[in-house]
């Protein structure tokens, strides 16, 4: 098994880059597949989730080369993708999604309106997530979706794909994964499709397809797609991930005289809210726009000032759903009392990360109240080095190493594989600030 020993840490000083954006990577490599043409993405995320994206759209007919020179140690991140339309071939075998519960559910959207049979298939973790939060949109829109896992709507997933009808759909929860399917799938009917979303989601698939060509029309909370749309070949450049950056973030804002720089990171604001938290905390964070092709790209700076504790809840939580593990370390050495509600979501991520964050930082010393949906995070207290599991879960994890840089003695976090999903050169950066 696969772990990290982690001691005390220095102060983070110097640049730190995190590889590509894991959303858009999902999205870049599936709308370069079905354009009409020759895309190339440069850096594309390659971690074990994308990856997985990546052989689905092979197993589908599309041709895409790997530029080796683009493998700087953890994989290539340069394609050229060979786009087939939005006619994509049958696959012979089932495709393997691995842990990617994105992958899954937008491939799923996508295959929903292919004329063929196809069988999504996934982990452990990822066969015990809920998938009939897409099948029921998708139903609406006459796609034939059976889950094979057992009564709870669990994959496999067996898609019966075909011609599908357009729907109004308004999502019970606020999920930019269900809101991409139906509107991949929205591509393939005949007709104009609109998901209506309780709370702003990330809104990656909306600005890639316009940068594709596909007109995606957002007024509000509604957002529509007409069907039948080409999707137009472009290249793409995937920016660094703000959601790896968080470990960073918060590890530098809550060390005393840190100065990191992380460049090349993506600042779409619908994933940003990581920087206004960290801001309520007391973080010095300074936001730098490069460029702006549809999503804009940039720098980040940090100086460390120690943290405060905040309240989090509300309409930010999807802003932040994947950063929160790592905001609750933070949390945890904030002196004061932190408030995390309304993030029940986390119950269904690649663990239940509301019973993980709490067991782990308990096992360290913190003093935690667990909530339906959240917790209540007394900081302050010196964390003890401790062994903690990452429950199979890559963010987990992540967050406990981060923990560990601050907890007196030695940490080990158990089963670190899974951090190959999201970010395979985190070791190699924890390891400069040991
Ligand atoms: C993602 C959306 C979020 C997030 C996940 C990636 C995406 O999930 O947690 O890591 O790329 O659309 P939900 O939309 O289901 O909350």
């Amino acid at each position: 098994m696969s772990t990290y020993l982690v001691r005390k840490g220095h102060s983070l000083t110097g640049e730190i880059t995190v590889p590509g954006d894991k959303s858009m990577s999902h999205r870049a490599m599936m709308f370069a597949g079905l354009s009409e043409g020759t895309c190339t993405i440069d850096g594309f995320l390659p971690s074990e989730d994308c990856v997985a994206t990546l052989n689905a759209m092979r197993a589908c007919g599309v041709g895409i080369e790997a530029d080796s020179a683009s493998d700087k140690g953890f994989g290539p991140t340069r394609y050229v993708v060979e786009g087939k339309g939005c006619q994509l071939t049958a696959p012979t075998e089932p495709i393997d999604c691995g842990n990617a519960g994105t992958g899954m559910r937008l491939l799923a959207g996508l295959l929903a309106g292919q004329p063929f049979v196809s069988e999504l298939r996934g982990d452990a973790s990822l066969s015990s997530r809920p998938m009939n939060r897409i099948v029921t949109p998708l139903a609406q829109m006459q796609a034939r979706i059976e889950t094979l896992g057992g009564d709870g709507g669990c994959p496999p997933l067996r898609i019966r794909g075909g011609t599908l009808v357009p729907t109004t759909y308004t999502l019970p929860m606020a999920s930019a994964q269900v809101k991409s399917a139906v509107l991949l799938a929205g591509l393939f009917a005949d007709g104009k499709t609109t998901v209506i979303q309780p709370i702003m989601t990330r809104d990656h698939t909306e600005r890639m397809l316009q940068s594709f060509g596909v007109e995606v029309v957002t007024e509000g909370t509604h957002i529509s797609i007409e069907g039948g749309q080409p999707i137009k070949a472009r290249d793409f450049h995937v920016p660094g991930d703000i959601s790896s950056a968080a470990f960073w973030l918060v590890a530098a804002a809550a060390q005393p005289g840190s100065k990191v720089t992380i460049p090349n990171i993506g600042l779409n604001p619908s994933r940003t809210g990581i920087l206004a938290v960290l801001k309520r905390m007391g973080a010095q964070i300074t936001e730098i726009i490069d460029e702006d092709h549809g999503e804009p790209i940039g720098r980040l700076e940090v100086n460390g000032a120690g943290l405060k504790p905040t309240e989090i809840g509300g309409e930010e939580i999807p802003n932040i759903i994947d950063e929160i593990p790592v905001l609750a370390v933070g949390a945890a050495l904030a002196p004061g009392t932190t408030v995390i509600r309304d993030a029940k979501e986390l119950r269904v991520k690649e663990s239940d990360r509301i019973d993980a964050v709490v067991k782990n930082l308990r096992a360290m010393g913190g003093d935690v109240e667990e909530a339906e949906d959240g917790m209540i995070i007394h900081g302050g207290k010196q964390l003890r080095g401790a062994t903690v599991p990452s429950y199979g879960d890559h963010r987990i994890a992540m967050a406990f190493a981060i923990a560990g840089l601050f907890a007196e003695g030695e940490t080990i976090v158990e089963d670190t594989a899974c951090v190959n999903t999201s970010y395979p050169s985190f070791e190699s950066t924890l390891k400069r600030f040991i």
